[in-house]
């Protein structure tokens, strides 16, 4: 290969903006989308093999290498519906749940089906390569991008991650690990530098990655836009290389995310093999490096290397004939299966769900006809329709209050009349609430047999969401959960609320006014039929929270470092919401993240990590172990046993506190967990774990190792973060259980407010 040829395979062949331009801002405030960097006019006259993927490398015909194509995201797959040569055709995808919801499942074959679905779609429309899964840590409620994201706790993130990747490559189509790593918000994500300590990166935001790495091998891994420590996330030998390749043995490509990273030749030396979209610019600097000496082309060799061991396995390389048809009616049920199985059951106070499908349902909140399916930006599928609620129970059998329904849809009409055009790629604006006065709630409670309120939340890349109005509930949306719940309890009638949310609100202020609270997040675009499957008791609910759901938001241990700080020297650069300005964030409560900081603290969550209802009872019989000492691995058991009336399927959770006489630990860690069969009442099933030393493990700064203290472990087990069941065993000795490097430690030791020290 000439040089040339080899930076050909380097850099991708640039981006092609397949929406339209937003109207350029009269408000005086910037443009969303400002100039581009260029990409090779030769390039831009190459016919898009998928129009509407997000990138694509470049071909060398000469050798026969052939152009990957590589496509979003993490809820479906990303391309454009309408390709002008082909006015009568339209190219729909399936509209997956959101990852969020999918976690909640905590079901990895689950995800495993999930992905084998995306790998057909994604095969069958011709392109190699998934953006997905993405799966930064939930640090924060308000990061923008939660939605894509599985959970708060990296175990259970990479579990699922692994699963998803294994589903999708199963399919013959490739992965992409992402965005690699710390980066947990949207607030100026591209100029954003985490000052994290060395432990909580490694044990919170690099651990599913590690796990994901580990157990599946994904084709590639996406670096993130922000710093890590001072350094490029993309041009980070100590990330890309130490961590990454030699310590977890990746054998992949890296890329960067799209445009990320400052210098080209700095993400060469640093193992970030292929630049995303691809700019003329890098072009030119690689071979000027290469020709000055500055870049050796063995250097360049090794990165092409790795990028040709994936393109022969891909589809294309293959030859496969792809049909454009793909099972979009399969993928469909899968949809609805999955978000029905994935849906957590909040509150169920005196049996308020499962309602019988004979019910008249006053529903209300827009949501309820305008469901929110899934998150904006690259996350965003371009499905064939959405099942609104009203629709989903409809066919389920309810009978959906008329009058209400009528003056709904002139509500959601007249609003969005008045709205101004969406900003593509943003969250559209969220139409205001109609307002359910009191008596118009006492004539429904007369004429409806229960009240369905459904409260609604969209979000989105590149902005984070906000406390005021988003987080928290409007006012309108307050006095509506009040004042139907006075008028239905009044007449002795149930008030159900439907979460349709992209991330965690605030649930403390209202949640006596509601009888059941089914969290339905987004649920893809059989929304509507899975809720009603769920509200009817056609599907038993078993999701369980993925994150914890706060009291407050001061409550959150991240509240007062999140998003972070502009930085001085931001002050010469004009603003731009896609290139934003530099800034930093540093994460004060090290590895205190979600129910590692409630539970150590004390501090009451509204509901913890790992909680859900059913619509029967479980119970659990003794923990065994099978030892009272550890020796390389200890093995433990429970008998689960379904003690109500109706089959369902439990989540049995495995938290282990460890002793911290060494290093301070949370009080407990998930370190295990399983999601039975559906048991059918009076079944049971016994439920078996093994922990290896790596499970007890924390990581260890000074001595850059993970290291099992000895003493005494607590295992707790039960179906949420409070346990059911605990046993102990001991640990003679302390084991060193993996040696890594100190590599991207802080400039400057981190303040980590929370530590028990303090
Ligand atoms: C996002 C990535 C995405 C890429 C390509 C970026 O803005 O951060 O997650 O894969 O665009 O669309």
């Amino acid at each position: 290969m000439t040089v040339e040829e080899k930076v050909k395979v380097l850099v991708g062949m640039g981006f092609i903006l397949n929406i339209p331009a937003p109207p350029e801002a009269d408000s005086g405030e910037a443009p969303a989308f400002p100039m581009l960097p260029q990409m090779d006019p030769e390039d831009a006259k190459v016919p898009e093999k998928v129009p509407g993927a997000a990138g694509r490398t470049h071909a060398i015909p000469r050798l026969g290498i052939p152009s990957l194509t590589l496509s979003d995201g993490p809820a479906g797959v990303r391309i454009a519906p309408v390709r002008e040569d082909q006015p009568d055709r339209t190219y729909h995808a399936t509209a997956f749940p959101v990852a969020t919801l999918t976690a909640s499942s905590w079901d990895t074959e689950l995800l495993r089906a999930v992905g084998r679905a995306f790998g057909q779609e994604l095969r069958e429309y011709g392109a190699d390569i998934l953006l997905a899964p993405s799966m930064n840590i939930h640090r924060n409620p308000l990061c923008g991008r939660n939605f894509e994201y599985y959970s708060e706790d990296p175990f259970l993130t990479g579990s699922m991650a692994a699963a998803f990747v294994d589903g999708v490559e199963s399919e013959g189509v490739g992965t992409s690990l992402k965005h690699f790593a710390a980066n947990n918000q949207e607030f100026n994500r591209m100029q954003l530098d985490t000052k994290v300590s060395e432990r909580a990166l490694r044990e919170i935001y690099l651990r599913g990655f590690e796990i994901a790495v580990r157990t599946s091998q994904p084709w590639s891994v996406m670096s993130s836009y922000n710093l890590i420590n001072g350094t490029w996330a993309p041009e980070s030998r100590d990330l890309l290389g130490t961590i990454l390749r030699d310590e977890w043995g990746f054998d992949g490509f890296v890329m960067t995310d799209w445009f990320g990273g400052n210098d080209a030749v700095a993400m060469m030396k640093a193992g970030n093999d292929v630049l995303m979209p691809g700019t003329l610019q890098q072009t030119e600097d690689i071979l000027a490096a290469v020709s000055s000496g500055a870049l050796s082309e063995a250097q360049l060799d090794e990165n092409v290397e790795r990028v040709l061991r994936v393109i022969v396995q891909s589809p294309t390389f293959k030859g496969y004939e792809y049909s454009d048809q793909p099972d979009l009616a399969g993928h469909a049920q899968i949809a609805r299966h999955a978000a029905a199985a994935s849906m957590v059951l909040l509150k169920n106070d005196e049996h308020a769900l499962p309602l019988p499908t004979s019910a008249t349902v006053a529903l209300l909140g827009n949501a309820g006809y305008e469901l929110s399916v899934g998150g904006t930006g690259s996350g965003e599928v371009n499905e064939a329709y959405v099942v609104q609620l009203e629709a989903g129970l409809a066919d389920a059998g309810y009978t959906v209050e008329a009058s209400l329904q009528d003056e709904y849809h002139r509500h959601i009409a007249d609003q969005k009349a008045q709205q101004s055009p969406r900003t593509p790629f943003f969250p559209t604006p969220p139409i205001a609430e109609l307002a359910v006065e009191v008596d118009r709630a006492t004539q429904l409670a007369q004429v409806a047999d229960v009240a369905v309120i459904t409260i609604g939340r969209n979000s989105g890349e590149m902005i984070d969401r906000r406390v005021e109005n988003d987080f928290t509930l409007s006012d309108t949306e307050h006095a509506l959960i009040r004042n139907v719940s006075a008028a239905f309890r009044a007449a002795g009638k149930k008030v159900i609320v439907v979460m349709n949310i992209a991330g965690v609100i605030e649930v403390a202020s209202w949640r006596d006014h509601a009888d059941a609270i089914l969290l339905a997040w987004q649920p893809g675009q059989e929304g509507g039929n899975a809720i009603a499957d769920v509200l009817g008791g056609a599907v038993n609910p078993s999701g369980r929270l993925p994150m914890t759901f706060p009291m407050t938001y001061a409550d959150v241990p991240s509240a007062d470092n999140f998003p972070g700080t502009v930085l001085p020297s931001a002050t010469d650069q004009p603003a731009s919401p896609l290139f934003g300005v530099p800034s930093e964030v540093t994460y004060e409560e090290g590895i205190y993240v979600g129910y590692r900081y409630y539970s150590t603290f004390g501090v009451e969550p509204a509901y913890p990590f790992g909680y859900g209802l059913s619509y029967t009872d479980f119970a659990y019989g003794d923990l065994e172990l099978s030892a009272a000492e550890f020796q390389d691995q200890i093995t433990m058991t429970v008998e689960v046993s379904n003690t109500g009336d109706t089959p369902g399927r439990e989540v049995v959770q495995l938290y282990v506190s460890a002793p911290g006489d060494v290093l301070e630990k949370p009080e407990r860690e998930l370190r295990a967990f399983a999601k039975t069969g559906a048991l059918e009442p009076g079944a049971l099933e016994t439920v078996t774990f093994t922990l290896t030393g790596r499970d007890l493990a924390s990581f260890d700064a000074d001595r850059a190792a993970w290291i099992a203290e000895a003493g005494t472990y607590t295992v707790k087990i039960g179906n949420s973060a409070v346990a059911i069941e605990e046993a102990s065993f001991d640990l003679p000795q302390e084991l060193i259980v993996g040696q890594a490097h100190n590599v991207l430690v802080p400039q400057a030791p981190i303040d980590e407010r929370t530590s028990r020290g303090r």
